[in-house]
């Protein structure tokens, strides 16, 4: 995978600018405040059609624009490869492959496959649920288009559930509505506990390469409706948690269970690393979720995916960058913002300097 161009106009502090890549590894530099972060932004958007760092997309229009697009261009396997998105403060996204407007916003995915990495990233591990959920849902849906679709029914049925619920409090006609619900439910949670199944060895081996400690990295899927690993039997229990909540959820007016209570466990020697871990454990289980990430995109998709490490080198000593360094140089692309130059883990093949949203 390589992206060899990429086309920005109105998005963030660019106006219209086009910038070149190299494979290997791609270093922004500028002062602060110049657009590095914002051009790691677009690169993310650009492939997957949402930010890393905020769901409110009309942030990323350029101020005093109506509308941002941006292009990507390059190499998916041996085919050279096109996409773009434009977003409209309408709130209306637009995505074109291969030059063919899509009707689908999906259609980007799977093409160019993008991890990004950030001092962020610690959230993860410090927050509640929500964030990780989202991890693994934009994790599982560059590989699995069933699990994209899957999710979509889910959220929708969902939604559907919990204005039911807010409307009469839950009458009657609720039961009629759990089916759609467990049904895809049900699907989630397996495709998830597959995903982690996959994902856990490799962030396990993740850690025990960039941490010197002793402690253990393990991951799972908290907080689902049972622990049953059968399809049908998980389907059962689903109805049966929600048989059982009918009166608290009348209560409530919210659907309390399901893939949307769901958690990815994150435990240190069998301690939640949430609680128990320090801020450096944490750093360091934030980056190997990363890393696993990568690794298992990479096993899915036969090709390691675009990373985008923004500011994490220099929180880290000069071995574990060097390992880390070690780790990504040669597997693909990818796109540094502004380390000090010590803190490189290797030398880039191109540097694009930043100045105010212009390429110099
Ligand atoms: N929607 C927007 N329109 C115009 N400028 C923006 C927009 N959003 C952020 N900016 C500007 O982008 C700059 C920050 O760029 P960023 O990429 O975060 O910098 P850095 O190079 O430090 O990573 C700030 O000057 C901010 O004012
Ligand atoms: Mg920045």
């Amino acid at each position: 995978m390589l992206l060899e161009t990429l086309t920005l106009n109105q998005f963030r502090n660019y106006e219209a600018q086009q910038a070149a890549f190299c494979p290997g590894l791609n270093l922004l530099s500028g002062p602060n405040g110049h657009g590095k972060t914002n051009l790691l932004e677009a690169i993310h958007y650009g492939c997957l059609a949402h930010s890393q760092r905020t769901r409110k997309d009309k942030e990323l229009i350029r101020w005093g624009a109506s509308a941002f697009v941006l292009r990507l261009q390059g190499r998916v396997g041996e085919q050279a490869h096109t996409q773009s998105v434009e977003y409209a403060e309408s709130g209306h996204k637009r995505v074109k492959v291969e030059g063919r407007e899509s009707k689908r916003l999906s259609d980007l995915l799977g093409h160019f496959s993008v991890v990004s990495f950030s001092p962020e990233d610690l959230d993860l591990i410090r927050s509640g649920p929500q964030l990780r959920r989202r991890f693994l849902d934009v994790l599982l849906c560059q590989f699995s288009l069933d699990y994209l679709d899957t999710l979509r029914h889910y959220n929708g049925a969902l939604k559907q559930r919990n204005s039911l619920l807010k409307q009469m409090g839950g009458n009657d006609v609720l039961a009629a509505y759990d089916e759609p619900l467990v049904e895809h439910g049900t699907r989630i949670t397996l495709m998830r506990r597959r995903a982690l199944a996959d994902m856990a060895p490799l962030a396990g081996e993740a850690y025990r390469f960039i941490s010197d400690a002793g402690e253990e990295l393990t991951l799972g899927l908290s907080g689902s409706v049972s622990d049953a690993s059968e399809e049908a039997s998980l389907r059962a229990a689903f109805r049966r948690k929600l048989e059982s909540l009918r009166v608290a959820e009348r209560e409530t007016g919210v659907t309390l269970a399901g893939p949307h209570r769901e958690d990815l466990a994150i435990d240190l020697s069998g301690r939640p690393a949430r609680d128990f871990g320090s801020q450096g454990q944490k750093r360091s289980v934030a980056l190997s979720l990363k890393l696993a990430s990568a690794r298992l995109l990479e096993a899915k998709q036969g090709r390691w995916p675009i990373l985008l490490l923004d500011d994490v080198f220099a929180e880290l000593d000069e071995s574990r960058r060097r390992r880390i360094g070690d780790l990504v140089r040669g597997k693909g692309q990818v796109f540094i913002a502004n380390p000090r130059a010590a803190d490189l883990p290797f030398e880039p093949e191109k540097t694009l300097n930043l100045r105010h949203g212009t390429l110099a």
